[in-house]
């Protein structure tokens, strides 16, 4: 079983970015899981102080990365910039570097929003992430309002999350393997 660990960057009860990762579940084949992480907003804000202190939140969210085989991120953006919430859980991983040559694709719901997607990989990328960019895409979709099941019936959405799976899973079966 090839294991995505989906991250929604908003806790919004109705949220667009949580529908896509959640369609994406529902449209995984067989061989493909894709796991929703729940537990952002359980995370206290990181502290570089606090950083070695065995917060449950925290220690959930590193297991989570270190056991999944690649990671799907749908995070929006505010004001021009990634939000807090991605950004919170990002920064607790820095230095355990969970996503040290860590598979992973971002998503963009809205082709207006243009600010945080480079961004977000930027950061990803200082961490050592392994960015899919093929599996990195904007669906483009026409309201925040739409639901999992908006998406995950809909010919075009439905179709590039298929796609966005099947490059997030050959890139990372793909991949060179690590000298050691
Ligand atoms: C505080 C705030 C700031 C926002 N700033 C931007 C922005 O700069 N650019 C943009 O494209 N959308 C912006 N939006 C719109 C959100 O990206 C949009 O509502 C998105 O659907 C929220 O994601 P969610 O549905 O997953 O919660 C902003 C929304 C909020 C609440």
């Amino acid at each position: 079983m090839f294991k995505v660990l989906g991250v929604s960057g908003s806790l919004r009860r109705a949220s667009v970015n949580t529908a896509i990762l959640r369609a994406a579940a529902d449209l995984a084949p067989a061989h493909l899981q894709v796991v929703l992480f729940e537990g952002l907003g359980d995370l206290p804000l990181f502290n570089p102080d606090l950083e070695e202190e065995p917060f449950e939140a925290v220690l959930r969210w590193r297991e989570a990365l270190s056991g999944c085989d690649a990671v799907l991120i749908s995070s929006p953006e505010y004001a021009h910039g990634v939000t807090g919430v991605i950004k919170n859980a990002l920064d607790w991983v820095v230095g355990t570097a969970e996503f040290e040559n860590k598979p992973t694709a971002v998503l963009n719901a809205a082709t207006r929003s243009v600010f945080a997607p480079p961004a977000l990989k930027g950061t990803l990328q200082v961490m050592g992430a392994h960015l899919v960019e093929k599996a990195s895409i904007t669906l483009g979709l026409p309201s925040n309002r739409l639901t999992c099941e908006d998406i995950r019936t809909h010919p075009e959405f439905s179709r590039l999350l298929r796609e966005v799976l099947q490059e997030l899973e050959q890139s990372t079966l793909q991949r060179e393997p690590l000298p050691y």
